[in-house]
């Protein structure tokens, strides 16, 4: 279905209202169920969503301050939810086995320790995750704190979060779910909709980009104007970064701010991808602009030594029709990597695919690393900062580096295209106390 681009408004996902408020947390509650929404125009298309949205609510947290998330199961199979990039203990991380059964509640409790970060929320439950993610259960958990606000960035209407997709619509409306056909997915969609279009005033502007794809890499770029990134995964970088290009793979977020001040009235600033325009900001009036982009934003602390050097290979099986970490699909039975609490260790993570040219990225569980180096070229600053998911394109090799601080027990890491995941591309970390 071909759609005239900029013929509909970028939605904004509304922020989650607490049903309860106490001393040191906030109590939500977020049902999943099916529901339906229009992303063609005049067209139904049937979702799954939390609360019914094709992107769940935000949820806006406060470092310092406890999320209990209450999630009853209203789809008629398991789902469960997952706050990636969340430091988290691990009955709360939405593990792939545990799952919430139909008709069920599950209380989620987020103890939100970290520093400001685009977080995102979906679905984890095991070989259903990519499907139910695909239909719609994803959406923004946004941590704040004193230090992100003393920047004084642009901050309400003027912070957008824009989950980036992609789907293939049929005729009948509906999201076509086909693993086999993960290419032919050819309507971008921001916050649901496709080639939207966003009325902005002449200043200053604060996205939060997710690709909360399966399978589609975007590389995004303004037409006119400067994208500056500010964050990465985990949080704000040490200094804004002028870019030219914006590449984020499944899982992955970046922080951008736009000013469009330079921008005369009628003019529509586009941010494309390679395959086409993906927002387009119409600067429709002028505003006072009382925000800030200072130089220096959050400083990233040193690195320590690392004391433990793993290597993981991600190749695809095709006698078995399987996607592999060191030759093993995903066996929850199994510890593939047993960390003792408090470590730093070096990932060395290799794509084998170049025979099929197959992308992966890697993500890990609990905590946010540090992208050391990419076929051993450091990082660009806009990949330098706090990452949970980097890409690794094929025949290449990442080191990450992490500390496992904080929760012992069992969290997985795997490939974030989770049509790989699902069929195998996962393993299992075990933090364990330290033994005298
Ligand atoms: Cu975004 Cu293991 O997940
Ligand atoms: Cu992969």
């Amino acid at each position: 279905a071909t759609v005239e681009p900029f013929g509909v408004a970028l939605p904004v996902p509304p922020v989650l209202r607490p049903v309860y408020v106490g001393g040191d947390a906030d109590l939500y509650q977020l049902p999943v169920r099916a529901g339906t929404t229009e992303i063609l125009p005049g067209v139904a298309t049937p979702v799954l969503g939390f609360d019914g949205r094709f992107v769940g609510p935000t949820i806006r947290a406060r470092r310092g301050r406890a999320v209990a998330l209450q999630v009853t199961n209203q789809l008629g199979h398991p789902t469960n939810v997952h706050l990636h990039g969340g430091f988290v203990p691990p009955a709360h991380d939405g593990h792939p086995m545990d799952v919430i059964a139909p008709g069920a509640t599950r209380s989620y409790a987020y103890p939100n320790l970290q520093q400001a970060a685009t977080l995102w929320y979906h679905d984890h439950a095991h070989h259903m995750e990519a499907e139910h993610i695909y239909r719609g259960l994803h959406g923004f958990y946004l941590i704040s704190d004193d230090a992100e606000q003393a920047l004084g960035l642009p901050s309400g209407q003027y912070d957008v979060p824009i989950l980036l997709r992609d789907a293939l619509i049929g005729a009948d409306g509906s999201l076509v779910f086909d693993p086999a056909d993960a290419d032919n997915r050819p309507t971008v969609l921001a916050n649901g909709k496709p080639q939207p279009y966003l009325r902005v005033a002449a200043r200053r502007y604060r996205f939060r980009l997710l690709n909360g794809s399966l399978h589609r890499i975007f590389r995004l770029r303004l037409d006119r104007g400067q994208l500056i990134q500010i964050g990465t995964d985990g949080g704000l970088l040490p200094a804004p970064v002028a870019v030219s290009e914006v590449k984020l793979t499944p899982g992955e977020r970046a922080e951008v701010v736009i000013d469009f001040a330079g921008q005369p009235v009628g003019t529509r600033v586009v941010l494309e991808d390679t395959s086409g325009p993906v927002v387009g900001f119409d600067v429709v009036g002028t505003a006072t602009d009382d925000s800030r982009l200072p130089d220096r934003l959050i400083p990233l602390p040193a690195l320590p030594t690392a004391t433990v050097t793993r290597d993981l290979a991600l190749s695809f099986d095709p006698a078995k029709v399987a996607f592999t970490i060191n030759g093993q699909t995903y066996d929850a039975t199994r510890v593939d990597a047993r960390v003792v609490n408090g470590t730093t260790e070096i990932w060395r993570v290799t794509n084998l695919d170049t025979r099929f040219n197959i992308d992966h990225d890697f993500h890990l569980h609990m905590i946010q690393f540090r992208l050391l180096d990419r076929d051993g070229v450091p990082p660009a600053p806009g990949e330098a900062g706090w990452k949970d998911t980097v890409h690794v394109p094929p025949g290449s090799t990442v080191r990450v580096q992490a500390t496992f601080s904080g929760f012992t027990g069992r969290y997985v890491y795997h490939c974030h295209f989770p049509e790989h995941s699902s069929f195998g591309m996962m393993a299992q970390l075990e933090v364990v106390n330290r033994t005298a």
